[in-house]
Order: structure tokens, then sequence, then C-alpha cells
């Protein structure tokens, strides 16, 4: 469990980093606004804007005791004389420095006060690109709640708000949230939000990334999504979302990674999926979704990642799989797939990952697999596989034992194989398991130190022994 929730997480990673990157690229545009040290030493002016001063010294005192804010730090937006966790930017029709970041919660920004809650007026700070609160609601219940702006446009500056693990940030994602109209990035992610994502979500057209994953959001995933023509990157996995797939989710033709793993997702995945010639990275992992495959599934021609465990499938696996190309992972375990492994999986020359283990396959294991030069990680196990094992010893020692063919009582390896190698099948022509690596059931497995321990014991038995008889023997 552990070891694949990891596995799951690394590709996670690694996709997260290069798309991050593409454009438009917030971080990137909102650079900290250094001001010159005044060359005369005397203290600068503070040249804000006195009631977006107040206000923010009014969002400070609320949420972080860390300071005495407005005496600490009278010219918050000067550089020499500022916090980490602001960032200022200066005004293009004006003389003065308006704040466009604010941090709160991981070191060294301001640490928040365990009575903090939701400060709604961060929303009418009119120049405020950025807002981050990571690990700050902890302690006291709140909502997001936002200003009624009697100027919409007054909030109309923020571009990413990110409001994550926070896990006292309670209650419904806002429908007001669309009035934050700039937005290009809204991470909710690892909170307790609850109710229905509110479909005037989907009104906010810039959003490049969206990720609400790690809540308790209930109901469908509604249709409107398809309105973001801009988004890359979506995240709804780990929520209670129900209903289908929403056939709109094609016209997103932008989109590189969706994720809308463990949810209780039913029906199958949209046709319209064929459209995503972007899609680097698929997950749907831990649903109820079954029937069957998208025709067009070999369209998917940048689909490096498919991660599709634990869905009541039972059917066969499509041959389709077999045309992309750009395959690193696909995983597609526990899922009642049934008939043979296609043979076309052996053209998948960059797969690194595959895992069909706990499934209903029949049939032999393709004679291409042994030549997979990429693969590290295979687990067949569980299935009804059956045949001669088609990988030589150096294919054997080289996955070690991140290959696992257990619990095939048909499949066995060659003789000429099997010397010192260790993978739980039996040589073939003989009931002799070449293997002390049993299929064991997850708790039952020796762990390493046992393991350790017992050859310790063992190796110190026989010295025993033998010193026994040399001493009796002279
Ligand atoms: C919105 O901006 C106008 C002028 O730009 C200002 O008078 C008003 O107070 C602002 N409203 C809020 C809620 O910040
Ligand atoms: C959050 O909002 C909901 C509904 O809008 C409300 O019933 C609830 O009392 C609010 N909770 C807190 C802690 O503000
Ligand atoms: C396999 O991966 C390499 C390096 O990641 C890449 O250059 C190559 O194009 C990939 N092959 C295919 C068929 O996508
Ligand atoms: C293969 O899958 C089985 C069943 O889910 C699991 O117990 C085992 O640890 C996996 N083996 C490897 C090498 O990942
Ligand atoms: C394997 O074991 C079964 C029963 O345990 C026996 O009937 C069979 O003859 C054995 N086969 C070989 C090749 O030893
Ligand atoms: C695994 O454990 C279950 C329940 O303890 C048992 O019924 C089953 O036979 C075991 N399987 C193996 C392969 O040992």
């Amino acid at each position: 469990m552990c070891c694949s929730s990891w596995s799951l997480f690394l590709p996670l990673l690694l996709l997260v980093v290069p798309i991050s990157c593409f454009p438009p690229c917030v971080s990137s545009s909102i650079g900290s606004y250094h001001v010159n040290k005044n060359k005369n030493n005397q203290a600068p002016p503070n040249n804000m804007d006195p009631s977006e001063a107040e206000t923010l010294f009014n969002i400070m005192d609320s949420m972080s005791s860390d300071h005495t804010w407005r005496i600490s730090f009278p010219n918050p937006c000067n550089s020499a004389s500022s916090w980490p966790g602001i960032e200022c930017k200066p005004g293009q029709n004006d003389k003065l420095l308006h704040v466009s970041r604010l941090d709160f919660g991981s070191p060294p920004n301001p640490s928040c006060k365990t009575t903090a809650t939701f400060p709604s007026q961060v929303f009418t700070l009119p120049y405020l690109q950025s807002l981050f609160f990571f690990h700050c609601f902890t302690q006291t219940k709140t909502n997001i709640s936002l200003p009624l702006l009697s100027h919409p446009s007054n909030a109309s500056s923020l571009q990413q708000l990110s409001l994550r693990s926070n896990p006292a940030l309670v209650g419904p994602i806002p429908s007001q949230i669309s009035s934050l109209h700039s937005l290009q990035i809204l991470t909710l992610s690892q909170n307790r939000l609850a109710g229905r994502i509110p479909v005037q979500i989907f009104s906010l057209n810039s959003l490049v990334h969206l990720d609400l994953s790690y809540n308790l959001l209930t109901g469908p995933i509604p249709p409107q999504l398809g309105s973001l023509r801009n988004l890359v990157g979506l995240d709804l996995s780990y929520n209670s979302l129900s209903g289908s797939i929403p056939d709109t989710i094609g016209q997103m033709g932008l989109l590189q990674k969706f994720d809308l793993s463990s949810n209780f997702l039913v029906g199958n995945i949209p046709d319209s999926i064929e459209k995503l010639n972007s899609l680097v990275f698929m997950a749907l992992s831990s649903n109820r979704l079954g029937g069957k495959f998208p025709q067009g599934l070999a369209k998917l021609q940048s689909l490096q990642y498919f991660i599709m465990d634990d869905n009541p499938m039972f059917i066969p696996l499509p041959e389709e799989f077999g045309k992309l190309m750009k395959l690193q992972e696909l995983r597609v375990a526990n899922s009642g797939y049934s008939g043979t492994i296609p043979t076309s999986f052996s053209h998948l020359t960059n797969l690194s990952t595959l895992s069909l283990q706990n499934n209903r396959l029949t049939g032999e294991i393709p004679e291409g697999f042994g030549s997979l030069s990429h693969i590290y990680h295979l687990n067949l196990s569980r299935n009804m596989l059956a045949g001669i094992v088609p990988f030589n010893s150096i294919f054997l020692k080289r996955l070690g034992r991140n290959l696992d063919l257990s619990a095939n009582p048909g499949l066995c390896l060659s003789p000429s194989e099997a010397y010192g190698v260790k993978i739980g099948v039996n040589v073939c022509g003989t009931n002799r398991t070449v293997s002390t690596i049993q299929p064991f059931n997850k708790s039952e497995a020796p762990s390493g130190l046992c393991k350790s321990l017992f050859l310790l014991c063992f190796i110190l038995c026989t010295s025993v022994l033998a010193l026994h008889h040399i001493s009796f023997s002279a």
C-alpha cells in the first residue's frame, strides 16, 4: 500500500514541475519589487495608499500575532523593512507601491493564530495577484467568504489563490468565487470543503490549473467544466464526487493532466477524450467506472501515464494501449480484466511500470515483454496466466524484486533461466519452487528484519554445529 501510493506520487511530482512552468506562468510575472535603499539613510516614506495600508494591517492583525505589525513594519512595501511573505509592485498610473502577494502559514512566512478565520478583506486589496494560506486554519472552523464588492473590478487582480492543508477550512466553495475573474491558478486542496462544486467556478475562463483534491466535495462534476478552455491541469481526486465523467471534458483541448481518482464516478470514459491530444497524465483509479474504453483511445498520442486501478471494468484489455507509444506507466490492476494480455503491449518501448495484478488474465505472457528495455516494475501477480515465463536470467536479475509473477499457478520458469533467481514461480516440469519468496499474503510477508535474523541464526547455528563437530573429532 505504502509503496504503491509512493510510486503513484512520483510521476505526479515529476509532472507538476514541468506543467507549472507552461505559460502563462503567474509566478514569474510576479517579481518582488525592491526599493533602492535611501541614500541619506533616512527612513523612506511609506509610499502606499493609506487605505490599502490600513486594510493590510487589519488583515495582518487578525491573522498573525508574530509581530505588532504596524509598529514593526511601518513601511511594509519597502523591501528593506518588510517581512517574508509580502511582495509589492509599483502602480502603473501612480507612484505608489501596492501589495501584490501575501503568503501565510509556511515558514518563513507569517504563522497563523489558532483563532484566525478566513479574512475576506484580502479580496479588497486591489492589486493583490497571489494569495497563499498553507496549513493556516487548523483550529478555528472557518468558511471561505468573499465580500460583496460594490465594484466587482476591485477584486479582479487576483491570479493565484492557494488554500492548502487547512483542516479547519470547512463549508462550501462559495459561488461568488467567480468574481475573481483573473484567476489562473486555483488550489483548494487538502481542506474540509464540502457540498457541490459550484457551476460558477467554470466561468473563470482564465483558469490554467484547478485543484480541488482531498476535500469532502459531493455531487456530480458539472458539465460546464468544458468551458475552461485554457485549463492545463485538473485535479478533483480524493473527494466523494458521483455521476459520470462529463462528455464536455473533451472541449478542454489544452489539458495535459487530469486526476479524478478516488471518487464514486460511474459509467465509462467518454469518447470525447480522444480530442485531448496534449494529455500526458490521466488518473481514474478507485472509482466505479466500468463498461468500455473510448473508440479513439489510440489518438491520445501524448499520454505517458494511464493510471486506472480499482475499477469494476470486467472487459478484455484493449489492444489500443499498445499504440500509445509514449506510455511510461500503465496501471490497471484490480479491475476484473479478462482475456489475454494483448501482444501489442510489447511495442511500448518506453514503458517503465506495468501493473496488471489481480485481474482474470489468461494465456501466456507476451514473448516481447522480455525485450521491454525500460521496464523496471512489472506486476502480473494474481491472474490465471500460464506457460513458460519468456524472460531470460539477465531480465530476471535486472527487475529483481520489482518483478512479481506470483499466484499464477500455471506459470513456470525454464530450468536454464531459473538458476539463482527468486520470483515465486515453479521450474517447468518439476514441483520445485525456485523461490523462498512465496506469494505471501501481505500480513504474512516476513519483514526484512525477520529474514536477516533468520539468516544470522542459520549461519550461527551451522557454525556452532561445525565447531562442535571439529572439537569432537579432534
Ligand atoms: C472599490 O474601488 C473603489 C474605487 O476604486 C473604492 O472606492 C471602493 O471602496 C472599493 N470597494 C471595496 C469593497 O474595496
Ligand atoms: C459556513 O457556511 C455554512 C453555509 O454557508 C454555514 O451554515 C456555517 O455555519 C458556516 N460555518 C462557519 C464556521 O462559518
Ligand atoms: C521515450 O523516451 C525518450 C526519453 O524520455 C524520448 O526521447 C522518446 O521520444 C520516447 N519514445 C517514444 C516512442 O515516445
Ligand atoms: C504486486 O501486486 C500484489 C497484489 O496487489 C502486491 O501484493 C505486490 O506487492 C505487488 N508486487 C510488487 C513487486 O509490486
Ligand atoms: C507434482 O505434484 C503433484 C501432486 O502434488 C503430483 O501429482 C505430480 O506428479 C508432481 N509432478 C512432478 C513432475 O513431480
Ligand atoms: C490469504 O489470507 C486469507 C485470509 O487470511 C486466506 O483465506 C487465504 O487463503 C490466504 N492466501 C494465501 C495465498 O495464503
